[in-house]
């Protein structure tokens, strides 16, 4: 399949049934949590991460339907990163997605063990997948080693101690590599231990998603500038109320915009040696001209 958006709507129509499939009501008689996952996981959400396991597993000659759980499992752990992320002892923002965030809908007792559910859950699901114990392994300790401490939990904590100071230049990248480059450069990762890939091909494949992520946050503090709440789903300003240092506060918009611009362009150079890379080209485009 050649046309970008076809096989964007073909891989979120996978993930997006099989997240349904996969969310499907507790087994107890009150399921508030069960349906407070259900909520945040279900529509809005761009599905980036998923969408890049599925498409680094077949670019090394992978078989898609075989990499759907793991690419689930990272969409559960990316949307707990934005429960909590979202919770008033955090970013305290109330939408998400175009909706109430999780604790406005449910309270904040939930929301905290909503994040906790699907974190917990999504491990169930890859040690739950076809793919074998020994890939299942490397898939776990990928995810876990890039959602936790060393990773998106650990950027998060950056995040947090840099409230209402500047903090440097070297901090901000590291800040943003981990936040959210972790989980994007998890991504890439887990299609390619999906797709038992070459060291090379997935060398080459994280090397795109870490300028990936890093451009992608970058748009994101821009968005939360500029961007427009309805068409972003979440509220615009929310930086500057919790005074975060990001790329538009220490460049300006536009020198974080050609930042952005000239990052996705290593993204794209990293991955000139595959063949068939036109649909990650594009992603790599389409995410640094983002309104969402
Ligand atoms: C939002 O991620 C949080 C960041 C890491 C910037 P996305 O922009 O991928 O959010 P959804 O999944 O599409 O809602
Ligand atoms: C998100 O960073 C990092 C996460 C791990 C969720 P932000 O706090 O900038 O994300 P948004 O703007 O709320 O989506
Ligand atoms: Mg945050
Ligand atoms: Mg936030
Ligand atoms: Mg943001």
């Amino acid at each position: 399949m050649n046309n970008y958006k076809d096989k964007y709507d073909l891989y979120l129509s996978k993930i997006n049934n099989r997240l349904n499939e996969l969310l499907i009501k507790s087994t107890y008689e009150d399921d508030i949590v069960c349906d407070a996952m259900r909520y945040s996981v279900e529509n809005g959400g761009k599905r980036i991460r998923p969408v890049l396991v599925l498409e680094a597993c077949s670019i090394c000659g992978g078989e898609i339907d075989d990499a759907v759980d793991i690419a689930c499992a990272l969409e559960m752990i990316h949307t707990y990163s934005l429960i909590h992320d979202d919770l008033p002892c955090m970013d305290n923002d109330d939408m998400r997605r175009g909706k109430p965030s999780c604790h406005i809908k449910y309270g904040e007792e939930y929301a905290l063990l909503a994040g906790d559910g699907l974190l917990t859950y999504a491990f169930e699901v890859i040690t739950g997948s076809n793919i074998g114990s020994d890939k299942i392994v490397k898939a776990v300790r990928c995810l876990a080693n890039n959602s936790g401490f060393n990773g998106m939990i650990g950027g998060q904590v950056v995040d947090l101690r840099s409230e209402g100071k500047q903090i440097s230049y070297e901090r901000l990248k590291t800040m943003h590599s981990l936040k959210t480059g972790a989980l994007i450069r998890c991504a890439a990762e887990l299609g390619c231990i999906c797709a038992g890939a070459d060291e090379e091909k997935t060398a080459q494949l994280i090397s795109y998603a870490d300028r990936l992520g890093l451009a992608f946050q970058i748009v994101d503090d821009i968005l939360d500038v500029i961007g427009d709440e309805k068409e972003l789903g979440k509220p615009v300003g929310s930086d500057s109320a919790s005074e975060k240092t990001t790329y538009v506060t220490l460049f300006g918009l536009d020198a974080a915009d050609t930042m952005a611009k000239e990052i996705t362009a290593e993204a794209k150079k990293a991955i000139n040696g595959f063949e068939n890379n036109d649909f990650l080209m594009t992603l790599a485009d389409k995410l640094t001209t983002r309104k969402s």
